[in-house]
């Protein structure tokens, strides 16, 4: 049975992004009442897996012109510069505001804020709560988030349609997990912050959660994503498991070996050795550049045969055990856990795993998206600061940012809407339908969720993973087109409501075979090389043609087409990258 709810402001996401926004909204009109769904609850967001720190510029020796800078160099100029600007001004702000609401921030001996390094930044600005920042975070912006009682959340809620009248969305219908029923909230603004889609590939650092569900929600009622052909592989993850070695470690000195003990990274245009900590060379290079180089030094024979594959080595033990407990104890629970190994005194196997999508939902400096009253923040955004290539400790940053300026600009925008109308109800009618014909009463599917999951997530990571080429590419189109056709004759055996969690696969396999095929056709398009995006039958960058966004939206028989739009350059012209000088 229906039942129905209303709001003025919707929040699909509670993790980062999604509270800082729900908290902007109650600070920009107290009168406004806010929902949050999510998946999840809460303080199981992915944002909580966030280790290395957030950047904001902080010391007397850094600018935010420095800040802006790298981002934008880092981003293989891709990024658009009035985004970034207004980023890097708000990102010290937001930090200190969450110093404020009680995030203990790693400090110097004399009080002042603690920085380290990070990969791409040549400035240390990146603030950090040992080797936990994300957790902290996320404690923080939930905690403060507890204070407002407009917020009303819906935890362990999954949303599977957007609510739209005449082009404008006024809410959401979602499945509450607990009991199966089907709950239409209306609302006046909507914010999607549901975070990446990791989760389309089969090794990433990405919770099992991160599976595109919000960007798949926009993409479908008829908003574009954008540059989501930029996957970023971080260089450090553990084989097997995927799980993510702080840039932090090699921030506070760890070294990158090759299977012959050698800091490989001086062969690849990132610098030369330096005494610890290292700073803008090597091993601090960007992520898009130290896992190419991971591939040329396996093409090499230079990487060590693992029982997982190919890896490499990151060798802590110079830094000691003082250091490693007190900077870095995550990185050694997490070895100790899922290697059996102490980095104290053993190296540590890794090699480069899917992490971040620079891509997202298209919107603008304050979160809007094309449809009126739909706004989105965090990962699921791109607004963008990103470009091609993220530089690591921006995207938490990015979350208080962005989360902040949709926050206000959905309240601002809710305050001067009518309240939707009661015809809304019918479409969520229509959804709970479907919902049981298409999964819950349907008998006789022969397709099988997991099976349709790993052919997709095979041909992810053989077509569009570190490198790719027009063929490569071609044929992961084709494949995918054919997974979303198998996908119609798909088959649950779990017919119940309560927390059906096959239903939930099958929804979520959904979203990322949509995402998968924006992603595919945006790379297949970009005939260049940029940041993560390596075409080997296009290996160099073209300004010319490609200093632009691709945006791919839904065309009416499900499959996506590709534009482009500018990219804004406001005070930092094209040029080369230039790591280790
Ligand atoms: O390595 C890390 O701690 C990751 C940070 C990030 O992706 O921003």
């Amino acid at each position: 049975m229906l039942d129905i709810s209303s709001h003025d402001v919707l929040l699909i996401g509670g993790g980062g992004a999604g509270l800082r926004a729900a908290i902007a909204v109650a600070e920009t009109n107290p009168n406004l009442s806010v929902a949050v769904i999510s998946k999840v609850y809460p303080m199981r967001s992915h944002t909580v897996s966030a280790e290395g720190g957030a950047a904001g510029v902080i010391g007397k020796n850094d600018s935010l012109d420095e800040h802006c800078y790298d981002t934008i160099s880092g981003g293989d100029w891709l990024p658009d510069q009035d985004a970034v600007e207004a980023f890097v001004k708000e990102a010290p702000l937001e930090l200190m505001r969450l110093e404020h609401w009680g995030c203990p921030w790693n400090r110097e001996p004399d009080g002042h804020i603690a920085v380290r390094p990070f990969g791409g930044m040549k400035k240390e600005r990146t603030w950090f709560a040992a080797d936990k920042t994300g957790f902290h975070m996320l404690h923080t912006l939930f905690q403060t988030s507890l204070k407002y009682d407009a917020v009303a959340r819906y935890d362990e809620y999954y949303a599977t349609k957007l609510l739209m009248d005449d082009g404008q969305v006024q809410g959401a219908v979602a499945v509450e997990l607990s009991s199966g029923k089907v709950q239409a909230i209306t609302a006046k603004a909507v914010i999607i912050c549901t975070g990446g889609c990791g989760r389309v590939f089969p090794f990433t650092t990405n919770a099992a959660i991160k599976t595109g569900d919000g960007m798949a929600l926009t993409y479908r009622a008829g908003a574009p994503l954008k540059d989501m052909e930029f996957i970023q592989y971080h260089p450090t993850g553990l084989p097997f498991t995927g799980i993510l070695i702080t840039e932090a470690a090699r921030a506070e000195g760890g070294y990158m070996l090759n299977k012959d003990g050698y800091r490989y990274l001086q062969d690849y245009n990132l610098g030369t050795p330096q005494p610890t900590p290292v700073l803008r060379s090597m091993e601090l290079g960007p992520r898009d550049r130290l896992s190419q180089a991971f591939v040329k030094e396996f093409e090499r024979g230079r990487t060590v045969e693992g029982p997982y594959g190919a890896v490499v080595h990151l060798d802590l033990r110079h830094l000691g055990e003082k250091k490693i407990e007190a900077k870095l104890p995550f990185v050694r629970e997490l070895c100790l856990k899922y290697e059996n190994l102490d980095p104290v005194r053993e190296l540590i196997p890794v090699r480069p795993v899917v992490h971040y999508v620079m891509g997202g939902i298209h919107t603008d400096l304050n979160g809007a998206t094309p449809l009126q009253g739909l706004f989105a923040a965090g990962e699921a955004a791109c607004v963008s600061i990103n470009g091609a290539n993220r530089l690591g400790s921006n995207s938490l940053t990015e979350c208080l940012v962005f989360g902040a300026r949709a926050g206000r600009a959905a309240a601002e925008f809710a305050s001067v809407q009518r309240p939707p109308g009661r015809h809304l109800l019918a479409q969520a009618a229509e959804e709970e339908e479907r919902l049981q014909d298409r999964f819950l009463n349907k008998s006789g599917g022969r397709e099988r969720i997991a099976t349709l999951r790993e052919e997709m997530q095979k041909t992810m990571e053989q077509s569009a993973g570190i490198y790719r080429s027009g063929e490569s590419l071609q044929h992961a189109a084709g494949k995918l087109r054919e997974l979303q056709e198998r996908f119609e004759d798909i088959g649950l055996d779990d017919h119940s409501r309560a927390f059906n969690t096959e239903l939930v696969a099958a929804l979520e396999l959904a979203s990322m075979l949509d995402v998968a095929e924006s992603v595919i056709q945006c790379a297949l398009q970009r005939q260049e090389s940029r940041g993560a995006h390596q075409r080997t039958d296009f290996p160099a960058r073209d300004d010319q043609k490609y200093l632009a966004h691709s945006l791919v939206s839904r065309q009416a028989d499900g499959s996506p087409v590709v534009s482009y739009a500018p990219v804004t350059i406001t005070r930092w012209p094209p040029a080369e990258r230039v790591y280790g000088k």
